[in-house]
């Protein structure tokens, strides 16, 4: 049963229903398009959030991390919007959202252990939330597809916990398979697994949790979010996503800010579609300098990045690495590195920073993994 099920033993005083797993997820290429209505393609990371849950007739919830030995504790009447602070706001939305949909839903005890690093933008939180989701429902007799678990996912944290987020991480992290890429188009939720297996074409994914404070991500998320829904409204369109002419739209569009987040979103949609194309005839290293063209694009354009992400992408490149950028939300969080050259981008990442006095990064190599699943029974 393992080792959270055994944490879930001796936190709770007797042996969980069943334990399900979901990851995290790395984005490859197409960021800050899925809520304008574009394409991803992200694929899971080997690291996962497992959680072990049970149902409880009182309608009560317990949470527990298999870190510490803090509970938190509700009853279904504190379930609402904004009343949870902390990360147990992730599995306290889950039943607030699964009860708002009228499906069946009661109290659950709930103990979770992650080796996704937080705080990272490696989507450790719509990991706990889709975990707890697939938990919730299967104790409670609903089946779900894994598309309805991301949907519901992506609820609870726009409607409980307040974040204004897409349907990528959660997505990544119930639909991805091993050895694949996930390109998704997410107008019509119309999903292809595109194979994708670095170390075949000799590279590396190296990933680099750069520790750059986040510095005030949410309200600098919400804001780039309102831009774009304001210049698809000034462009006359449903979505950015309906933007082909891009001339024509920078023409008609008087601020110079909303015409960089628009060149920035309709030049990334189209990047996507051109790694797709590549990964699909076998040319995995070509899609480097999309990366960084997706990097440039994310720094100068769309304003999301921070000096450290920086250092690490031109340390990168500087060594040979085949491309890199900022995966993720932005403001902080990880470069993704594609290079037949581990050591040596590793090095000269170190060295940059050190030379610049940041705080040492972590880095490590991930290969595209299996989505969210249950362990057991
Ligand atoms: C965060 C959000 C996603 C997506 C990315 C940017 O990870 O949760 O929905 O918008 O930022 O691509």
């Amino acid at each position: 049963m393992g080792e959270v099920a055994g944490a879930f033993a001796s936190a709770f005083g007797y042996g969980p229903e069943g334990v399900w797993a979901a990851p995290g997820r790395i984005n490859l290429i197409g960021e800050h398009t899925d809520y304008n209505e574009g394409f991803v393609l992200p694929f899971a990371l080997p690291r996962t959030l497992t959680a072990a849950a049970a149902s409880r007739s009182d309608g009560r919830v317990r949470v527990r991390s298999g870190r510490s030995t803090q509970v938190f504790e509700a009853g279904p009447a504190d379930l609402a919007p904004g009343a949870v602070r902390g990360w147990a706001a992730y599995p306290a939305g889950v039943l607030w959202v699964l009860r708002e949909e009228g499906l069946p839903v009661g109290g659950l005890d709930l103990l979770v252990d992650s080796t996704i690093p937080t705080g990272a933008g490696l989507s450790s939180s719509a990991a706990l939330t889709c975990a707890t989701v697939m938990a919730a429902a299967s104790l409670y007799g609903t089946v779900l597809d894994p598309s309805e678990v991301a949907r519901l996912a992506q609820r609870v944290e726009n409607d409980f916990v307040g974040v204004p987020c897409g349907i990528l991480d959660q997505s990544a992290s119930m639909l991805s398979t091993e050895g694949h890429a996930l390109f998704m188009d997410t107008r019509t939720m119309a999903v292809e697994q595109v194979p994708f297996d670095p170390p075949a074409a000799g590279l590396s994914v190296l990933v680099v949790d750069t520790r750059a404070p986040h510095r005030l991500v949410e309200g600098h998320y919400a804001e780039r979010r309102r831009s774009c829904e304001r210049a698809a409204r000034a462009l006359g369109v449903p979505a950015l996503r309906d933007v082909d002419d891009l001339p024509g739209a920078l023409a008609a569009l008087p601020d110079e800010v909303l015409r960089r987040r628009v060149r920035h979103v309709v030049a990334e949609n189209a990047r996507v579609l051109r790694a797709v194309e590549l990964l699909r005839s076998g040319r995995p290293r070509e899609v480097g300098p999309l990366l960084t063209a997706s990097h440039v694009s994310l720094r100068d354009d769309y304003e999301v990045s921070v000096p450290e992400v920086d250092t690490a992408v031109d340390a990168a490149l500087s060594a040979g690495a085949a491309g890199a950028r900022i995966t993720g939300g932005g403001f902080g969080g990880c470069v993704i590195v594609l290079t037949d050259r581990v050591e040596a981008c590793a090095r000269s990442i170190r060295l940059a920073y050190r030379e610049r006095g940041f705080a040492p990064p972590s880095l490590f190599t991930a290969l595209p993994s299996a989505g969210a699943r249950r362990l057991y029974p």
